[in-house]
């Protein structure tokens, strides 16, 4: 099915009275919570990372809980936080939970920093599922609806990214089934699939910046506005861009051994070709 480019914006968060968002201080995240203030700017907005968003404006209802999710027991903290802001300031209505915080690193695996690759297991799938595990029973009381945001690396294994792309495959079939059992719940679930992002992504992850092949990027403020109409619409998937969709249909079909080869090719390709610029 094709998005409606007319679905409305406050169509997706009118039913909504607060969003947990993960990730808030930068690049997508940050989008999510312009776009918010925007469209519905009553929703009270409660962020966890570990800087906080440098925004400030008499309207926004933004609450920020540091929270470090590769640090054993902040997340559970945290969700004590939220919980008792929601209790003290919404204590009824509908609530949206933005899986969003996440990051790679580029480069083979032999000479990996191993700590890294697995602080990307932690933030990438542990804290999205620790999160959601504890959250859930009031997204189940009140109502409410799950995006998690995974990644176009979710639909093939992802040389030379192999720990994020593997992370992602995870944050997208766990999306999937999860909206399944959550079917009759009242809590609905959307998976996002971004392609390459104009963030601070790149550069942590040690990806060259301009180093995206033509047409499949995109912007910040992009990938939040397609995920609340995805939302609006009801979808279970939504991935970002019409290149994208083409391609992530193709890696979709092809053995995996073929696109793992294919995709070994094209991110070494481009790096190198940024490496000699
Ligand atoms: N940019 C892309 O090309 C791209 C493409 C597809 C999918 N995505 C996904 O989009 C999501 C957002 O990424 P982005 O592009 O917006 O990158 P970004 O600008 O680097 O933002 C990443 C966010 O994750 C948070 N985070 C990182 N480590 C954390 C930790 N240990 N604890 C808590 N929060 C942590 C960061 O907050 P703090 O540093 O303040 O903790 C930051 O707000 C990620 O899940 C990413 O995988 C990105």
């Amino acid at each position: 099915m094709l998005l409606d480019a007319n679905t409305s914006l406050s169509e997706a968060l009118k039913d909504f009275a607060a969003v947990i968002l993960t990730g808030g201080s930068s690049g997508i995240g940050k989008s999510f919570i312009k776009l918010i203030e925007k469209v519905q700017p009553t929703l009270v907005i409660c962020n966890l990372s570990r800087r906080s968003p440098d925004m400030f404006s008499v309207e926004l209802k933004l609450r920020h809980v540091p929270c470090d999710f590769s640090q054993e027991g902040e997340i559970l903290q945290g969700v004590e936080s939220i919980l008792s802001i929601l209790n003290r300031e919404v204590p009824e209505g509908r609530v949206l939970l933005i899986n969003n915080s996440g990051y790679g690193s580029f480069g083979r695996f032999l000479e990996a920093d191993l700590s890294n690759e697995l602080g990307i297991i932690d933030v990438n799938i542990r804290a999205m599922v620790e999160l959601t595990g504890r959250l859930l029973p009031t997204l189940k009381a009140r109502g409410g609806a799950i995006i998690n945001i995974a990644s176009t690396a979710a639909f093939q294994p992802t040389p030379l990214l192999a720990t994020y792309g593997a992370s992602k495959a995870f944050v997208l079939h766990w999306s999937l089934a999860l909206r399944e059992e959550l079917k009759s719940s009242g809590v609905h679930v959307l998976a996002v699939c971004p392609g390459p992002t104009s963030t601070g992504f790149g550069s942590r992850a040690g990806v060259k910046s301009g180093s995206v092949p033509g047409g499949v990027g995109h912007g910040p403020d992009d990938v939040a506005k397609i995920s609340l109409r995805a939302l609006a619409a009801r979808r279970a998937v939504v991935v970002c861009g019409w290149k994208n969709r083409i391609l992530a249909t193709f890696s979709s079909l092809l053995p995996k051994t073929w696109t793992s080869a294919l995709a070994l090719r094209l991110i070494g390709r481009v790096q190198s070709a940024k490496d000699n610029a």
